[in-house]
């Protein structure tokens, strides 16, 4: 991979100058404003496929956003290696949190800061570069599909359907994708690990308008107060989940995996200071590490209700609602907790309110197998470029589509990720550091050599 390494030397500013364009597009995917983005974030990529260098490239129409598809096939002799990533972008907001525009990405500190700059385009552009410049230098081992979504951010709704109508075409060894982070630059790992998830909107709906709070309070139930006690009874004081079988299925790992995920470095203190706390909080009886990355957790991502603009408004509100997350561990099924929960938070609610719950999306939990060529070919090119053996990663987040490509189209993925807490995705101030880019410009092609050669 020599001329390879040197092309991607040579080529690094350009690339940058590349992603920019692509990351200045706002192809927020829950935003429907964006619909125009959201095709040409998908174009772009297109175009970046082609001139890579692939045999070809397709934009295939969904009901949702579209997924692009290319190829670039050496023979039936070699590996095939399917590359996942997705084009759309979290929301932005609060706005007047950001220290530069999130669509006008510059850099700084050496880091690349804007929406998208880690999750995921700045980690997909990655696998097109590198296969630019394993292509252009004639160093390509393996035939390379490429599959990216625009609907990650919003519970991958249109690729599970799309996967099972293309069987054929994304017939593959591995799915390599770069959407995780790392422990740290000086903690390598790869991600073993990822929790399911199960998204909710509640409404509580009392009175047919909002009321005047003093000649109705205290003979209507106020939706608002009712929403904050049902929220209330959904966790105990150890921070364990109350609804009914909520835990039934939760794998318990035995002491040996436990010690072994806990012996990973986790500085609470720095990861108190790093986000502004002053405790860490959580189950009874598990470290962060396990809380974090093998234990399922419920939480609140919003809530809103009645009056909150300038000054006092005495109302008693027509409705309230919240939006309410869980992740889910193995072996935890999200269309059984999804059951479990609407069952259980329509029998706390009082007389006197309606509750409406509305599924926003699901998904199940993954655990990577480590013992795979693919796991130990990934493991081999991260410990050349960061000199050291990469540590199993059971991270908190959720990719639920990697499930479904199991169940789909029995191929397992390697979660090769290079992203870092600092990066704050989702979060203002997201952040791509360079020397992560330039990491995983350097890994991945030796993933494929090492991979090639199993
Ligand atoms: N890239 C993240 C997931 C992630 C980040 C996993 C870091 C592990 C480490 C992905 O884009 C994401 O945010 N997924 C959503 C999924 C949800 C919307 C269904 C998530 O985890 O909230
Ligand atoms: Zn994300």
């Amino acid at each position: 991979m020599i001329k390879t390494r040197q092309y991607i030397k040579e080529n690094k500013i350009r690339f940058l100058n590349e992603l920019f364009e692509f990351i200045a597009i706002p192809s927020i995917s829950s935003d429907s404003r964006c619909k125009t983005e959201m095709i040409n974030a998908a174009e772009f990529l297109r175009e970046s496929l082609i001139n890579a260098g692939v045999d070809r490239a397709e934009i295939c129409q969904t009901n949702g956003n579209p997924i692009v598809y290319a190829e670039r096939i050496l023979g039936d002799n070699c590996k095939t290696i399917l590359i996942y990533g997705h084009y759309d972008v979290m929301p932005t907001e609060p706005l007047n949190e950001w220290k530069s525009d999130p669509f006008k990405p510059e850099i700084r500190d050496d880091a690349i800061w804007a929406r998208g700059a880690d999750d995921d385009k700045g980690q997909s552009f990655t696998h097109i570069k590198a296969f630019e410049a394993m292509n252009k230098c004639g160093e390509l081992p393996c035939n390379v599909k490429f599959m990216f979504e625009g609907e990650e951010e919003i519970g991958s709704g249109s690729l599970s359907g799309w996967c099972k109508e293309n069987k054929d075409k994304l017939k593959a060894d591995v799915i390599l994708l770069s959407d995780t982070s790392m422990m740290d630059e000086d903690i390598p790992s790869i991600t073993c690990g990822l929790r399911g998830i199960a998204y909710f909107d509640v409404k509580v709906k009392g009175p047919n308008r909002d009321l005047h709070s003093g000649l109705y309070g205290g003979v209507v139930a106020n939706p608002i107060n009712v929403l904050a006690s049902m929220i209330a009874k959904l966790t105990d004081d150890n921070g364990k989940i109350t609804i009914p079988g909520f835990y039934d299925s939760v794998n318990e790992f035995s002491d040996e995996f436990r010690a072994s995920i806990n012996s990973a470095p986790f500085n609470e203190e720095e990861f108190k200071q790093s986000i502004g706390i002053t405790a860490i909080y959580g189950e009874y009886g598990y470290t962060a590490i396990e809380r974090r990355g093998i234990r399922p957790t419920l939480d609140l991502c919003g809530i809103s209700g009645g009056y909150t603009s300038e000054g006092a408004k005495t109302i008693i509100p027509s409705y309230a609602s919240a939006k309410i997350s869980m992740r889910l561990v193995a072996n935890q099924n999200y269309e059984k907790i999804s059951e479990e929960f609407v069952k259980y938070f329509k029998s706390i609610a009082p007389e006197g309110v309606q509750v409406e719950i509305v599924s926003l999306h699901g998904g199940q939990p993954y655990m990577a197998d480590h013992n795979s060529p693919a796991y130990i070919a990934a493991s081999e090119a991260v410990t050349d470029v960061f000199g050291k053996a990469p540590v199993p990663f059971y991270s908190g987040g959720s990719i639920p589509i990697i499930s479904s490509f199991e169940k789909e189209l029995g191929i397992k993925s390697i979660l090769l990720g290079f992203g870092l807490s600092s990066d704050a995705i989702h979060s203002p101030n997201e952040n791509f550091r360079l020397s992560m880019f330039d990491k995983a410009l350097e890994t991945i092609p030796l993933f494929y050599k090492y991979y090639a050669e199993k």
